[in-house]
């Protein structure tokens, strides 16, 4: 066996399937221990069996409990083998709780005729063939097994099981890009079998998998393809295979290519950035064919794909387990040492809700552009803008503020790369999805927005440069406390990370995601782009609050903050030096608190040109009133 880690073989199916004659060749031709676990039912359990009596969850609870202990006993030293009905999927659970990563699950299967010739034959154990049916009633088929045909000799049956775990692996992974690549060596370095692909490509991709694997030494046993029908077959079953390719087209096409040559419950995990409503699609697309489709946003560049990203991933749950073990190692850790992954609800909300991780992203960069900006006006050079947001890191710590400080830091020739920089954005479609997504829940997370549209502005050069020239906008005269602007960038990042839970929040109650967004700024502590010392605080806060600005902390903090935010935007804005973010902070603060707003006179004017009606604060029934506006006098 190729497996490097030490793991645990369950071999399953009803009574007299052949679990101990399969156990027991297996054990010889692997040279692990073999256990039966019949050997281990209490006297009680047995006694009832033989008076033909099935036994139910409460008697072969501790039985699962003792074959558990039994395996991770077992696994401290080396890897084993274990005969068990393991009829239920519960029972499996507590077969492989704590060892999720290290259990391979074997289920022999025939059919009913064939197995109660073999249970008559059988001389000497304490099972009756009457309860055979019963085994067969209570069976729920584990998807996550490799299924064997019991009407194969007990030889060829061995011959299948050395064939899948000796000459196949247990992952694979399509698409050899920058993220494809670092998950490959994480998975690698984590001592899982790897197959991984990458489409050739005459005269562009040429032998990517097989040169990427002759690049890195944790690569040695893992298996290249460039040819995805034998990357396919080399892979155990169910397969597990991890597409990391460009959102869009791309996936559809692997997709295309793939169908045919998967089998039924194998599982594909996109780990892209794909749109949720295409994941939507793909699911009920792959279903049809009984393959499974996992959407899971990963975030965290290359780096974080290498050393652990945050993963959230969703679909349907059942195959989610198939691979969770995966994910789940490969992923960051947060502070108490529990993977940054964690499956998010059903459909695309695991690609939705890297959606909007990618929104706050958005807003968070754009924030600190706006601070740089701010900084600049006043005639700080990029090391002095590094300085002072080094100081602001033991009050406010983030990636994006760390990074912001290496960027700013970082030197050419001549003075400072940042200075070089067209002053350009890009963007891939997150933030655009995120608008899209808000204007149809009607949800106002507008930093997003804001953030997304100050990138479009940006990219209008040629028109800026005009429209400097025409309004000449003045800059010198910018005076900011540096303390105010720090207090200004702590309360719109508040704002910011209330709005992207906002959006969350209304999206899982619109879709029935029941997404846990304690959990989600929990997984978002460590690995991705916008794992920060906020985050940490906001995953204790949303426990008991979906509103942060309601919890009880926050508000004295906004309090506290406001008067610095009012400050840095009143000056900026008398200077028309733009700051579209922390204003739009500001404002959005603004009109959620007050209780008594302007839309009344929106209504009005509906109901004048539109006949829309209006409702009246003296009619608590909801009533539609509609008034005939016109008066005499203007006409
Ligand atoms: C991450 C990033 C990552 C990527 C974005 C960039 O979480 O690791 O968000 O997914 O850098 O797609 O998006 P834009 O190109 O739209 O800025």
């Amino acid at each position: 066996m190729k497996i490097k880690r030490p793991v645990v073989i369950f071999i399953l199916g009803v009574s007299g399937v052949g679990k101990s004659t399969i156990g027991n060749l297996l054990s010889k031709e692997f040279s692990f221990p073999f256990f039966d676990g019949d050997d281990y039912h209490s006297k009680k359990n047995k006694d009832k069996m033989a008076n033909g009596q099935s036994l139910n969850d409460e008697d072969r609870y501790e039985w699962l409990i003792h074959l558990n202990k039994l395996a991770i006993k077992q696994l401290e030293q080396k890897s084993c083998i274990i005969a068990c009905s393991g009829l239920k999927e519960k029972y499996r659970n507590l077969l492989s709780k704590g060892i999720q990563t290290q259990v391979k699950w074997i289920l022999l299967s025939g059919n009913y005729d064939l197995i109660l010739e073999r249970l008559k034959k059988r001389k000497g154990h304490f099972m009756p063939t009457s309860l055979l049916k019963s085994q067969f009633e209570t069976l729920e088929e584990p998807v996550e097994a490799l299924k064997i045909d019991i009407s194969n000799s007990p030889e060829k049956i061995i011959e299948l099981i050395k064939e899948e775990y000796t000459n196949k692996s247990e992952f694979g992974l399509i698409g050899l890009g920058v993220m494809g690549k670092s998950l490959c060596r994480n998975l690698a370095a984590n001592n899982f079998t790897l197959s991984f692909y990458n489409r050739h490509k005459k005269g562009v991709e040429e032998n990517v998998a097989l040169n990427f694997k002759k690049e890195f030494s944790e690569l040695k046993n893992t298996l290249a393809f460039d040819d995805l029908r034998a990357f396919v077959n080399a892979l155990q079953r169910p397969r597990k295979i991890m597409l990391m390719v460009n959102a869009g087209k791309p996936v559809d096409e692997v997709l295309d290519s793939l169908i045919p040559l998967l089998s039924k419950n194998d599982v594909i995990i996109d780990g892209g950035n794909s749109h949720y409503i295409d994941t939507n699609r793909r699911i009920e697309m792959l279903q049809k064919h009984q393959i499974y489709f996992i959407g899971a946003g990963v975030s965290g560049g290359e780096e974080g794909a290498l050393n652990g990203p945050s993963i959230m991933p969703s679909g349907n749950k059942r195959f989610y387990k198939l691979v969770q073990p995966f994910l789940e190692i490969i992923a960051a850790k947060d502070k108490n040492g529990n993977p940054c992954c964690v499956y998010m609800g059903n459909g695309g909300s695991g690609h939705f809700v890297k959606m909007v991780h990618n929104g706050i992203e958005y807003a968070e960069m754009q924030l600190l552009a706006e601070v740089y900006f701010l900084l600049k006006q006043m005639g700080n050079n990029p090391n002095e803008i590094a300085t002072i947001l080094e100081s602001w890191s033991s009050s406010t710590n983030s990636y994006l503020l760390n990074i912001t400080i290496e960027i700013l830091r970082k030197k050419e020739e001549d003075g400072w790369l940042i200075d070089s920089i067209l002053d350009v954005s890009e963007n891939k479609g997150t933030g655009y999805w995120a608008t899209v997504a808000m204007a149809e829940l009607g949800v106002p997370s507008t930093m997003i927005p804001t953030a997304l549209f100050a990138r479009y502005i940006s990219s209008f050069k040629k028109e800026r440069i005009e429209m400097s020239k025409a309004y000449g906008v003045k800059t010198n005269n910018l005076i900011i406390d540096n303390e105010d602007l720090l207090k200004a960038y702590q309360l719109a990042r508040i704002v910011n990370h209330h709005q992207g839970f906002k959006l969350l929040h209304q999206a899982s109650l619109s879709h029935n995601w029941n997404l846990n967004l304690s959990e989600i700024a929990r997984i978002w502590t460590n690995g991705c782009i916008i794992r920060s010392t906020l985050m940490e605080q906001l995953s204790t806060i949303l426990k008991k609050n979906n509103n942060i600005l309601l919890n009880e902390k926050i508000v004295v903090l906004v309090k506290k903050l406001k008067p610095s935010l009012n400050k840095i935007v009143a000056q900026s804005i008398l200077e028309e030096i733009p700051i579209p973010c922390l204003s739009e902070a500001i404002n959005y603060l603004n009109a959620f608190s007050v209780a008594k707003c302007s839309a009344n006179l929106i209504q009005a004017q509906r109901d004048y040109f539109g006949a829309h009606s209006y409702k009246r604060i003296d009619d608590p029934s909801g009533k539609n009133y509609h008034t005939h506006w016109k008066n005499k006098n203007y006409d």
